[in-house]
């Protein structure tokens, strides 16, 4: 596979998972129901984190359907060729889970009483998780030098699009009653705290075991140590692990180990320009 990503819809998307005709199908055709809840992030922001918590706050903490079905068959991604079918033929209440930028979404999701629970991380850790991920997920091209890969990301010149772009066209829909949003951070800092806020938005409630049952099932460890979680049942063509993992440190602030100064600058200058005017406060603002 030497042309790994093209621009389907005006986004890079890689060609051996994705086809135009079926992003089309997702945006034009695919009917939301009213009781979907949709797990919405950029890439490498916590998505497989966020679907274990959701599917076991859906269990009330029992994890046994976690260990026994591949969270990709529990919160298929549904732009991809095989997630669409897996999304379809799933029985309701679905569970969805997506990367793509809202303008690509599915029309019918904006009719409907459906739920978005939208992932953010800071994006220097999203990028320095993207540039390990990009060497072990076959489907993307080698990401070669990380000073050269920074100014793609920063571009907005990889798969998925612009970080920036992605973020601020999702955030708009806050204030939204079926929106909702968190941070990876804020995960890392209070995970139990951030699972009382999840189950209040989906109108869920836990009594004290069920929650332990989520916040020990959803833990880095104890995903890293389920098969049905970290990705180990993946084909080799798809994922190589043997030198990285998909779950690969699991923590906050990571960019200050693989960045230099100057490239943490060059993000920043970037960030300023791109987030100026936006009336959001993310717990990396500080920083
Ligand atoms: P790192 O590469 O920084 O370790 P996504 O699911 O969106 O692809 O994001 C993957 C990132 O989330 C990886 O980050 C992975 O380790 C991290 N992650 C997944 N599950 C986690 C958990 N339970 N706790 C902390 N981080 C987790």
């Amino acid at each position: 596979t030497s042309d790994h990503t093209g621009l389907l819809l005006g986004i890079s998307f890689p060609r051996l998972i994705y086809s135009e005709q079926g992003l089309r199908e997702v945006e034009n055709k695919f009917q939301v129901r009213d009781d979907d809840v949709f797990n919405v992030t950029y890439q490498k922001s916590g998505t497989v984190w966020m679907l274990e918590i959701l599917s076991l706050i859906h269990s009330n903490g029992d994890p046994s359907r976690c260990r026994t079905v591949p969270n990709w068959d529990r919160g298929p991604w549904y732009e991809t060729v095989l997630g669409l079918q897996t999304a379809r033929s799933n029985q309701p209440p679905r569970l969805i889970s997506s990367h793509l930028p809202i303008q690509l979404f599915a029309k019918s999701f904006f009719q409907s009483k459906a739920k978005v629970l939208y992932t953010v991380r800071n994006p220097k850790d999203v990028f320095v998780s993207l540039y390990h991920f990009a060497q072990i997920f076959r489907p993307y091209k080698e990401p070669g030098q990380l000073d050269q890969f920074l100014e793609q990301f920063l571009e907005g010149d990889v798969p998925f699009g612009s970080w920036f772009d992605h973020v601020k066209g999702w955030m708009g829909l806050r204030g939204h009653e079926n929106f909702f949003w968190i941070s990876y951070e804020e995960l890392q800092q209070d995970l139990r705290g951030s699972v009382e806020r999840i189950c209040r938005f989906l109108g869920k409630q836990l009594d004290a075991q069920a929650m332990d049952g989520v916040v020990e099932n959803a833990s880095f460890q104890a995903m890293k140590q389920n098969k049905m979680s970290n990705f180990s049942l993946a084909p080799r063509f798809l994922l190589d692990q043997t030198h990285s993992s998909f779950l690969r440190k699991g923590i906050a602030g990571d960019w200050k180990n693989q960045l230099t100064t100057a490239q943490s600058e060059n993000f920043d200058r970037v960030y300023r320009e791109q987030m100026q005017g936006l009336e959001l406060s993310f717990p990396w603002d500080e920083l």
